[in-house]
This record gives structure tokens, sequence and C-alpha cells, in this order.
């Protein structure tokens, strides 16, 4: 049975892979600091023993496996890039307390002879090679042959581009390690989508008028990295911990419900109708010709009301309804959020926009349904949810680098 530790362990992800490769395994022990990853990696995989912060570690007890997804934020280009020099305080320069406890199990004669690395890809970048490979040559002079790859989890059939630096280093090994194969990508975006979601999640006008700025500012044009997803779109940008924050992130625009369109009337002018859809989608956004009003039914003596650009509208049963139409109103509207249009100038602003939730961020961290509702099941709040799924590796790219480690008779 392999005997397993997994250092900055999160939710475990190590631990689900595992599983899901088949390898009978104990964790003997967890290293984590964070009491949200705890509660929900003891949910997952049952109570373990957590070591806590590494720092505070004086050995650690033998096992075959070691894991160490150290923090990555000082080395991905999304942060500040500070870096993991030995001794520098960085939440990245973690990576010496690997080293301190490598150093006490070569002392005790119980170095485990596998250990997993994985990281952000920027750690084999130019800036950061150099030290890279010092920390390479250190694992060799302790016995370990070590080979790394980047892996995109967009081939390992999960369509998220995420892609990330994996190690794997064996001790007392001279023969060749082949990471695994990739599976091409079958699954959609769109298939991992929540077909229901809150209302909370679809962006505030405000949030989209600030993520549209086309403002040039230094040569950074933030409208222009603001990219959601449409049903083309085959794959999510990288999960981060604090999705829907930053125009960058992921979010998906979905076909609005309604319409109001010209028609011609025959008269050779054109009339204004209301098309609404079958299925009810939040938000829906109705679109008028700019400058113009346009005439909703409601249950008045005239019988309609007129609705501007920027106006918010009930559509559902409209003409049985008094206010149906809301003056600039659509971001503070709190009511079923099914129902409730805006006037928008152009056809092609018929969508509605929205952020993942958490659920959809854990699907495209290759976790099941089911599998998520035991771990939602510890009561985090969504921001810890968010920020676990973000820290997290893909399942299903760890479980072929397992199923490819089967080769030593693990
Ligand atoms: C990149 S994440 C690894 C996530 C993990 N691979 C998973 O499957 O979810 C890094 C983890 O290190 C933890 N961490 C940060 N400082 C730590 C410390 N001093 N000791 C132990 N864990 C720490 C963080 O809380 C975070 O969960």
């Amino acid at each position: 049975m392999l005997k397993v530790i997994e250092l900055f362990a999160g939710v475990g992800a190590q631990a689900e892979a595992l599983k899901q490769a088949g390898i009978e395994h104990e964790v003997v022990a967890i290293s984590e600091i964070d009491k949200y990853a705890i509660q929900t990696y003891r949910k997952l995989h049952g109570w373990v023993t957590n070591l806590g912060d590494i720092k505070a570690i004086k050995e650690l007890p033998q096992a075959d496996l070691w894991t160490y997804s150290f923090p990555c934020t000082d080395i991905s280009i999304s942060g500040q890039m500070k870096g993991f020099d030995k001794n520098s305080n960085t939440g990245s320069s973690l990576l010496w307390e690997v080293q301190r406890l490598l150093e006490k199990a070569k002392e005790n004669g119980n170095l485990p002879r596998f250990l997993l690395m994985e990281n952000v890809k920027n750690i084999v970048s130019k800036r950061f090679l150099p030290l890279f490979t010092t920390w390479i040559d250190y694992l060799s002079s302790l016995g370990y042959k070590s080979f790394y790859k980047v892996l995109n989890a967009r081939d390992f059939n999960v369509p998220q581009n995420r892609e990330r630096c994996f190690m794997i280093s064996i001790l007392n090994y001279d023969g060749v390690f082949n990471f695994p194969e990739t599976t091409g990508l079958k699954v959609t975006l769109q298939e991992l989508l929540e077909k229901e979601v809150d209302e909370k999640y679809f962006l505030s006008d405000r949030f989209i008028k600030y993520a549209c700025d086309m403002e040039n500012r230094n040569g950074f044009i933030r409208g222009k990295r603001f990219r959601p997803h449409d049903g083309e779109s085959k794959v999510a940008y990288t999960i981060t911990t604090n999705p829907g924050g930053r125009a960058t992130d992921n979010f998906v625009m979905l076909p609005a419900v309604g319409a109001i369109r010209g028609r011609p009337n025959g008269n050779g002018g054109y009339t204004q109708k209301l098309h609404v859809k079958d299925e009810p989608i939040v938000n829906t956004i109705t679109t008028v010709q700019k400058d113009n009003v346009i005439l909703v039914p409601q249950a008045t003596k005239a019988g309609y009301a007129a609705a501007e650009v920027g106006d918010g509208i009930y559509t559902n049963r409209m003409k049985y309804k008094r206010g149906v139409v809301q003056k600039s109103m659509i971001p503070t509207l709190k009511t079923s959020c099914s129902d409730i249009g805006v006037v928008v100038t152009d056809k092609d602003e018929l969508i509605n926009i929205r952020r993942l939730t958490p659920r959809e961020c854990w699907r495209l961290m290759g976790w099941d349904d089911e599998r998520i509702d035991v771990a939602f099941s510890s009561g985090s709040s969504e921001t810890q949810l968010y920020k676990m799924a973000g820290n997290s590796i893909v399942v299903n790219v760890l479980k072929r680098i397992f199923e490819s480690m089967k080769f030593f008779d693990l």
C-alpha cells in the first residue's frame, strides 16, 4: 500500500486522483493551514492527521510519496513575481521547507521513493528556470532523478486552459519516466454550465461598463481583455482563486429571453413588437432602435407604458400588471429575476453575462457533482469554495500522471 503525505494539501486533489487511478494508498499525514480547506479535505477524504504549518513540522512520518504543490502566488505571472528565493519569506519560498524536511528524512534514512511537484508554468520561464534548476540539482544530490513537463488541463478532457508544471522525482533510479499521453477534449465548456443559476451571478450594469471600458491607459485597454465565452467557446480560461473580479476572468454570455424588434406594419412603416422566448432566463435584455420609445402593454387605462433605452421592464404577463416599466432601474430591481428585461439599442446586445458559479469552477477542476456535493457540505462560503478550486489541481491530469506511475509497481 502506497503511503502518501500531501504537503500544501488543499482539498486533496492528490488523494482524489489516487482514488480515481485505482491506486491502493493511505494518506498518513497532510500539511495545510487553511481551515476551510482542511474541513473540506476531511469531508471528502475522511479524517486525516494534519501536521499544520509546514514551517513548524520537525520531521515527517515514513511515506513512499510526498506531494508538494507549494503556493504559486510569487511565481505566477498574475501575481507580483517576487520569486521563491530561499529566505525571501515569500509564500512560494515555502519550497525550501520541503528541502529542510528532506534533509531530516535523509538523516532518518527514510527519504520517500517518489516526490510529486505541481506549480504554475512560469516556474520554467527564463526568469525562474535557474532557481528551479538549483532545486532539481539539490534533489539529484539526494539521489533523485527528476522529470518535469508542462501539461494543460484542456488536453485531458477538461475544458479549462490551465497549464501547470508537474515534476516527478524518483529515488535511486536511472531509467526514464514518460508523462501520460494527452486524451483530447470531448467535453465542452457549455456542457459544464449550470442550467439555472441565481441572479447574483449576473453582472451588474456597473461592472459591465467597467469591464467594457475602451479607454487607452498607457496601452492598457480593459475592454479588449473582457472576453466572455459564448456558445462557440470550447475552453474556459484558467480558474483563479477569486473568479469574476477582473475583466479577464471567465464570464459566460447567454442569449437573452426577449427582443423587441421593428416589424413591417404593412403601411410602409414599422411596428415594434416584443418577442419573448419560451424559457425564462435571468435579466432579459430587449432591443430597440436608438432614441425610440417602445410601447409595452400594461394594466392601466392607457393600456401601455413607454420604455426607453436603459429602462427595465417586466416581461411576464405584462398586460395584467401595472408599473411594468421601471425607469433606469434594472440594477436595483429586487424581484424574481426571470421576468426582468432591460431595453438596449442593438440586437448584438441581446445577451446576459454572468460569472461562473462555485460548482462550475469545481467541475472545471475535474470534480463530478456527487463529490462536489460532499465538498460543499462542509459549509464553506462561496468565497472559500472559489479559492479552493482556484488553488487546486485538475483531478483528471493528476489521475493520468498517477496511472503512468503504475509502471513502478506502486
Ligand atoms: C497551490 S495550493 C495547493 C492545493 C492542493 N494541491 C489541492 O489539491 O487543493 C497551496 C496550499 O498551501 C497552503 N499553505 C500555504 N502556506 C502553508 C504553510 N505554511 N503550511 C502548510 N500549507 C500551507 C495553502 O493554504 C494552499 O491550500
